[in-house]
């Protein structure tokens, strides 16, 4: 092989999402490939700086013309028909839509869990659709953050065990990453509850745990998928009073639900229906 012809293959190897989408890579070094050792601060925290507040030079979520559908045996189900949505540095958006309307189909794109057929998504700043499954489950580790309705804690973990969780997953070392969990924890309000197990806790008590897991890594978004759908209408409250909360402090959230009385608590609402958003 001839060396022009090695160097050509080499391009087309480098995935693109180790490349910077600005000029900013003339001189970046390395830097590009440390984007995934490094697990950001949450945005509110004084260690910003360096490649954080680059990226926050970015939206947080920018995803266009996003088509998905399912196949049922022979047949096609449409169910995102060119999504377009973008969410500033700490803005708290709600996904409104009717049951089956793709929220959560949204939700798992935008969270690296599935990819679209077509369209375009940057995180960050960062083209994570030209990521592979390896580099993807590297970014749900270290920059989503997540909180589903059915909780989806270990039962056999203690919470601090369940926080601690998604640190195995990067490099951050033990100390630091147990003073994460104990902070994400106390954010939350449950450190007298912190080495109890699943079953010796409220519903309220629970999603408090998973938003501390979501909390812990110092994640770019926290996605939410009907966070207050197995709760009562109080604890519901008391979850969104949270949310709203960590949103004061700095994150940035995407929360998807059916609920008029909880989508108010979002600073911004915006509407899905038959795979559109249908406003703003
Ligand atoms: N893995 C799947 N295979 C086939 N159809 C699916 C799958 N996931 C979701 N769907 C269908 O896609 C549509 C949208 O689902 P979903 O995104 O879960 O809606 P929502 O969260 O708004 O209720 C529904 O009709 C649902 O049945
Ligand atoms: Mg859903």
């Amino acid at each position: 092989m001839t060396r022009s012809a090695w160097y050509g293959l080499k391009m087309i190897m480098i995935p693109d999402i180790f490349k910077h989408p600005t000029p900013q890579q003339d001189g970046a070094g390395g830097r590009a490939n440390s984007w995934f050792n490094d697990i950001s601060p949450l945005p509110n925290s004084p260690r910003r700086g360096g490649e954080e507040s680059e990226y926050l030079q970015y939206p947080v979520i920018e995803a266009i013309d996003i088509e998905k559908s399912y196949w049922m045996g022979s047949t096609v189900l449409p169910v995102l028909n060119g999504v377009k949505i973008r969410v500033e540095q700490n803005e708290f958006v709600a996904i409104m839509g009717p049951s089956g309307s793709g929220k959560s189909t949204l939700l798992h794109i935008l969270g690296c869990l599935d990819r679209p057929d077509t369209g375009t998504y940057h995180l960050g700043g960062r083209n994570v659709l030209a990521a592979t499954d390896y580099e993807l489950s590297r970014i749900r580790a270290t920059q989503i953050g997540f909180v589903f309705q059915a909780f989806n804690l270990l039962p056999a973990l203690t919470v601090f065990e369940n926080v601690r969780a998604p640190f195995s997953y990067s490099r951050i070392n033990k100390r630091e990453a147990r003073s994460r969990v104990e902070n994400a924890v106390a954010r939350v309000g449950l450190t007298h509850r912190i080495h109890h197990r699943p079953a010796e806790l409220s519903g309220g008590e629970l999603q408090r745990a998973a938003i501390a897991r979501a909390l812990a890594i110092g994640p770019k978004i926290i996605l939410a998928d009907e966070p207050t759908g197995n709760l009562d209408s109080k604890t519901g409250f008391e979850i969104m009073n949270l949310f709203q909360k960590l949103h004061q402090e700095g994150a940035s959230i995407v929360m998807i639900s059916h609920n008029h009385r909880v989508a108010e608590f979002a600073q911004r609402v915006i509407a899905l229906m038959d795979g559109r958003i249908t406003d703003k």
